[in-house]
């Protein structure tokens, strides 16, 4: 394989993890960011973000030299073949995407590449993006779409195994060298047009959203007729054309991406005279999902006996394994319930949360636990999935566990006296 000079304009969990990953591949990288304080601390091999596997991947990037970080932009980027853009476009106002720093970004870089030298866009961008910074460059260098498919949580492990590389080039003899910087991976490469590609990051996340809302929805239909969700999943999950990944019930989706990219779908789609009606209401589905789950949490301790209720909400990141709070169903929950109790603790062992928006957070699950009447599980940490009945019952006051994402064994808590609630089972 031909190692290839790589500048990563960006070094969010998208920008880092693709650097780091790059770098174990054997080219040479240089990531970018203008965080002074960001760079410092990642060439001191210290990880903003709380992703499995990252640090030790830069850890040997550095000492191997095929790993830099950088603030340099314009020098950067002028000694590299490979320039991707992995920056920031989040949600206007309206949920179309801000693109005004990767505007800036191109707008500095411009008349800066080496000749003979590839942009490659891997932020989710409008459909036609592509097309608009290759305007802006003047055609100086080939523009390429290579949209990325991780998942937080799974990024390093997603990247080294992709399900399939999409590139989306009008020039293919650009899209080719592209695609020989992820040679030693395993899996399809589909080439196609920017258009295209750009269209596939959408509708694959507008996709699985719509998938959750749809379990999410059947959940409350299986309470109603009295079948298990569970059940019923697994009975859907037999059938290759369903598939046996995205069929867990929970409290709603959320994220970085799936609330801010269905948004700006549904206004491309509008914009364009094609309104995307099941997404709109995937998402319309996905709200009341959120308020329905937080009120089973209220009727959980509405129902309760003792005198100022405790609830106890366990996680506080939008899924497992992430630190990521944006746009949480968990915290959007919790908040819910803090307007309509004073006595609610939350316990997560990783979610960053931004000041005073938890009004009591503890350091253990058992210190969450400890004299509560009600305990809700929001996210669905290991830690929560192997909870004890037993040590559960000896430190909560009351009974009633709200099993949002459906991990706890309902009989085995049963036995041990619990009431395990959630919507169809
Ligand atoms: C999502 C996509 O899965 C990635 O392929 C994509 O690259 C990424 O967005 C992106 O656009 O950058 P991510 O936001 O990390 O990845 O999270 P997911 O694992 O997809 O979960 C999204 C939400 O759905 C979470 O709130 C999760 O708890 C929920 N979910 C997921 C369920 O409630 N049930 C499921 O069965 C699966």
């Amino acid at each position: 394989m031909q190692t290839s000079r790589i500048a990563i304009v960006g070094t969010g969990y998208v920008g880092l993890t693709t650097g780091a990953c790059l770098a174990s591949l054997g080219h040479q990288v240089v990531c970018i960011d203008n965080d002074e304080s960001k760079i410092q601390m990642l060439r001191a091999c210290s990880i903003p973000i709380f992703e499995d596997g990252l640090d030790s991947l830069v850890e040997s990037g550095l000492s191997s030299g095929n790993l830099a970080f950088s603030t340099e932009l314009i020098s950067s980027v002028e000694g590299a073949n490979f320039t991707f853009l992995c920056l920031p476009t989040p949600p206007n106002n309206d949920g179309t995407a801000d693109l005004t720093t990767l505007f800036d970004v191109l707008h500095r870089l411009k008349g800066k590449f080496a000749s003979g030298s590839i942009v490659i866009n891997k932020s989710t961008v409008p459909v036609n993006s592509a097309g608009v910074v290759a305007q802006i460059l003047a055609q100086e260098v080939a523009v390429v779409s290579n949209p990325e498919f991780l998942r937080e949580g799974s990024a390093v492990h997603d990247f080294l195994h992709p399900d399939r590389i999409l590139i989306g080039c009008d020039d293919l003899s650009a899209g080719e060298k592209v695609a020989a910087l992820y040679s030693s991976l395993n899996c399809p490469i589909m080439f196609t047009d920017p258009l295209s590609a750009e269209s596939v990051k959408y509708l694959a996340n507008a996709f699985l959203a719509m998938k959750i809302s749809f379990v999410n929805q059947s959940a409350l239909f299986c309470d109603a007729v009295g079948s298990n969700v569970l059940e019923v999943m697994r009975g859907l999950s037999f059938d290759p054309r369903i598939g046996s990944m995205f069929l867990n019930p929970g409290p709603g989706w959320g994220g970085s991406c799936f609330p801010k990219d269905t948004r700006a779908l549904t206004g491309m789609a509008s914009a364009s005279g094609e309104p995307m009606s099941l997404v709109t209401e995937a998402t319309a589905t996905n709200e009341k999902h959120i308020h329905r789950s937080a009120q089973l949490i209220i009727e959980a301790a509405q129902n309760n006996e003792a005198s100022n209720v405790k609830v106890a909400i366990l996680g506080l990141s939008f899924k497992a394994d992430t630190d990521d709070t944006r746009e949480s169903p968990a915290l959007r929950i919790l908040q819910i319930i803090q307007d309509n109790y004073e006595n609610v603790v939350a316990y997560d062992p990783q979610a960053k949360v931004q000041n005073g928006v938890v009004n009591k957070r503890v350091n253990t699950m058992d210190e969450a636990l400890l004299g509560a009447d009600v305990v809700a599980i929001l996210t669905e940490w290991d830690e929560f999935r192997n909870l004890d009945p037993i040590h559960a019952r000896n430190l909560m006051r009351g009974n009633v566990i709200v099993d949002l994402r459906y991990l706890l064994n309902k009989e085995v808590f049963c036995d041990s006296g619990f009431s395990v609630r959630a919507f169809g089972i």
